[in-house]
């Protein structure tokens, strides 16, 4: 989502500087280019040069010290930026950005800029709570820029309270949110997706379940990857992991809980992508109690019956959606895949091989077949779960636009 994009990061004089060092590392690893403008304050903690050299760009402190004649820098770095993102925001800063002022490069160069706003604070408890503070923070929020609420925890003062500089995860995610929210033309805009997630769960009574491996990282990832691309994204899950805020979460367990949420949601949905390991089969008469050793034979017998098979129910029903299976398989890979692709009436199918430990459930990396249903054919080679959800959500994108 950073990738390319053009960040003007400006630092001001808190002790979390040291952690916009951290975030700047981020930033450039997402791909982004950053150029760094910081407060005389921001100074006494990290020096420049640690942001120069991890920009590789100069690092902007003075007003008037024009180091290119061709431009003023505070004009050209707030005309340069996709965004600003403030990180971290004294209360200082943000009570001088709240009215206009501009009396140092960063304050100057904010006024400027026509890019999106994002302002990281992070202080003191009762810094932050002081009614001037949050009436600035209001003013901010009046005005479009998005001012993430801190961390509470373990403040430098020695005690727990809120004002905490946020996690970095929690800050890209907001960012690539706030991004996508002043993004007119992501290709997924308008388009509503339903994406299942992790390994079902079939109890066999109040204590014990039957399941299986999958961790619901490709779940999330396809999520993920899909609200990057605009989509409104919708979750049905088993598993328990980070997501953007504007994703919406279903918490199921068993495979005719996540039937019932994906059939009521299915009208409504235009792409329904299936990467949960749903259980074939259920225990035919779940005890109620638990069932105990004491009163039990040596060997005993579980009956299961048959689970809904989501997919080919929602196969059956489709009219406009895009149907998206995963083929778990252990051999034969493409025959199997593209039965499932036929018998459930499918748009796409990705397959990959489950039976090798480097790949498929609950590790990090996968390696797949993409099939679809005019005979096109993918071979993506091993590498992360982000990055084939990436690609399978790029090859949706171009289906649909067929
Ligand atoms: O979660 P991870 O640890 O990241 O692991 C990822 C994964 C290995 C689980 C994933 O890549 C994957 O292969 N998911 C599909 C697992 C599976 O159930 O495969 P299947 O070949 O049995 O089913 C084919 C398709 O039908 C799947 O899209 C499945 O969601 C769907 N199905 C299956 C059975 C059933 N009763 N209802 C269904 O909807």
């Amino acid at each position: 989502m950073l990738k390319d994009k053009n960040i003007a990061l400006y630092v001001t004089g808190g002790i979390a500087v040291y952690k916009a060092v951290d975030l700047l590392r981020t930033f450039i690893k997402e791909g982004a280019n950053v150029r760094v403008g910081m407060t005389e304050s921001a100074t006494k903690f990290v020096n420049p040069l640690t942001f120069q050299v991890l920009s590789r760009n100069e690092v902007h402190i003075d007003t008037f010290y024009e180091s290119t004649p061709e431009h003023l820098a505070h004009i050209h770095i707030s005309d340069w930026a996709d965004i600003a993102v403030v990180a971290p925001a004294t209360t200082n800063t943000i009570a001088k950005i709240a009215h206009g002022i501009a009396d140092n490069f960063v304050t100057s160069s904010l006024v400027a800029t026509k890019a999106p706003v994002f302002v990281v604070p992070a202080m003191n408890t009762d810094m932050y709570e002081n009614q001037a503070t949050q009436a600035n923070i209001q003013t901010l929020e009046n005005r479009g820029i998005k001012v993430l609420e801190p961390d509470t925890g373990f403040l430098a003062e020695g005690y727990e309270g809120k004002g905490r500089f946020p996690d970095k995860e929690r800050i890209l995610d907001e960012l690539e949110s706030f991004i996508i929210q002043h993004s007119e033309d992501l290709p997924l805009k308008g388009y509503k997706f339903l994406v299942s997630a992790g390994g079902t769960e079939e109890r066999i009574d109040p204590v014990r379940y039957i399941t299986n491996d999958s961790s619901g990282k490709t779940g999330y990832a396809i999520a993920r990857a899909a609200y990057y691309q605009g989509a409104d994204v919708q979750l049905v899950t088993t598993a328990e992991h980070p997501l953007p805020n504007a994703i919406e979460k279903i918490k199921v367990s068993s495979a005719d809980e996540m039937y019932q949420v994906i059939d009521k949601l299915f009208e409504l949905t235009d792409v329904l992508v299936m990467t949960a390991a749903v259980a074939d089969y259920k225990v035919a008469s779940q005890s109620k109690s638990k069932m105990k050793k004491d009163e039990l034979a040596d060997k005993i017998v579980i009956e299961l019956e048959e689970n809904p098979d989501i997919l080919k129910a929602m196969g059956n029903k489709k009219d406009k959606q895009f149907l998206v299976g995963f083929a778990a398989e252990t051999e034969n890979l493409e025959e199997y895949a593209r039965k499932k692709l036929e018998k459930k009436n499918l748009d796409m199918i990705i397959a990959n091989d489950v039976s090798r430990e480097d790949t498929g459930f609950n590790v990090d990396f996968n390696e797949v077949i993409i099939l679809t249903k005019d005979d096109k054919r993918f071979d993506i080679s091993r590498q992360t779960k982000n990055n084939i959800a990436r690609i399978v959500v790029e090859k949706i994108i171009n289906e649909l636009n067929a």
